[in-house]
């Protein structure tokens, strides 16, 4: 199989390196209400709170690692002779740890925090708190994790559509379908006339709208996938 392929992957891909889901019994929005930690309004209400929450996903990234999926799909793109472009919901850096290149966070990256007051956006590893001065400009009170939250613009959407609209085949691996304007990138896909694989440990919310489906833990469903279409040639 060769031509243009788009690969949109979820937090399911990493929940085997030990990073929790959202949605799956015990996930993240079981432990946190949303609307408290991944909202503008919240942020805007307590800042302290948010800063810490993302204090501690920040501490418990640095402690995993990427799994046999990962890089998988590092091995994928190097391996693929056509247009590759892997688009993740994942703030995680577990894709490009694990060697990806052209990775698009459409929700943003946890290990980044923008200042509110100059715009600059810094790699940041540790913690941060409402009095934190700027790295930039040095003004406090202005730091918030670059991450998405909800009711806000994913990031770099005019390049996912692009390659979408264009794409010969799409593969999601490891998200519920539920969240848009991810959820319905198989559907421009589907448009292009692309073949559209769903990787997952259970039928996504969007399943029926995917050629084919490959159920299980994707540290394994994903690298006997990839080895599966790379043998096609
Ligand atoms: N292997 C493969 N898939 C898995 C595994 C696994 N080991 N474990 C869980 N999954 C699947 C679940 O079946 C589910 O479909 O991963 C998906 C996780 O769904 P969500 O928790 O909703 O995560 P995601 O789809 O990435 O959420 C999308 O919602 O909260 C926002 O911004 C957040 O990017 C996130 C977006």
């Amino acid at each position: 199989m060769k031509g243009r392929l788009v690969i949109l992957t979820g937090a399911g891909i990493s929940a085997e390196s030990g990073i929790p889901t959202f949605r799956d019994p015990g996930g993240l929005w079981e432990k946190y209400d949303l609307s408290e930690v991944a909202t503008p309004e919240g942020f805007r209400r307590n800042p302290r709170l948010v800063h810490e929450f993302y204090n501690a996903r920040r501490r418990d990234l640095l402690r995993v690692k990427p799994n046999p999926a990962h890089y998988a799909l590092a091995d994928l793109e190097r391996a693929w002779s056509g247009e590759f472009l892997l688009v993740t919901q994942n703030v995680d850096d577990l894709h490009e740890r694990a060697g990806s290149r052209r990775v698009i966070h459409i929700h943003g990256e946890l290990l980044k925090i923008r200042c509110e007051h100059c715009g600059g956006v810094f790699r940041e590893t540790g913690e941060v708190f409402p009095e934190t001065p700027c790295p930039g400009c040095g003004r406090p009170g202005g730091l918030r994790p670059h991450v998405v939250w909800f009711g806000e613009e994913p990031f770099h959407l005019p390049e996912v559509y692009e390659a979408l609209s264009r794409c010969h085949l799409f593969v999601a691996i490891g998200t519920s379908g539920t969240v848009f304007p991810a959820a319905g990138f198989v559907e421009v896909a589907r448009a292009a006339g692309a073949r559209c694989v769903e990787i997952n440990l259970k039928p996504a919310e969007n399943a029926p709208l995917f050629h084919e489906h490959r159920y299980g833990p994707a540290s394994q469903v994903v690298p006997a996938w990839v080895k599966e279409i790379l043998k096609e040639g």
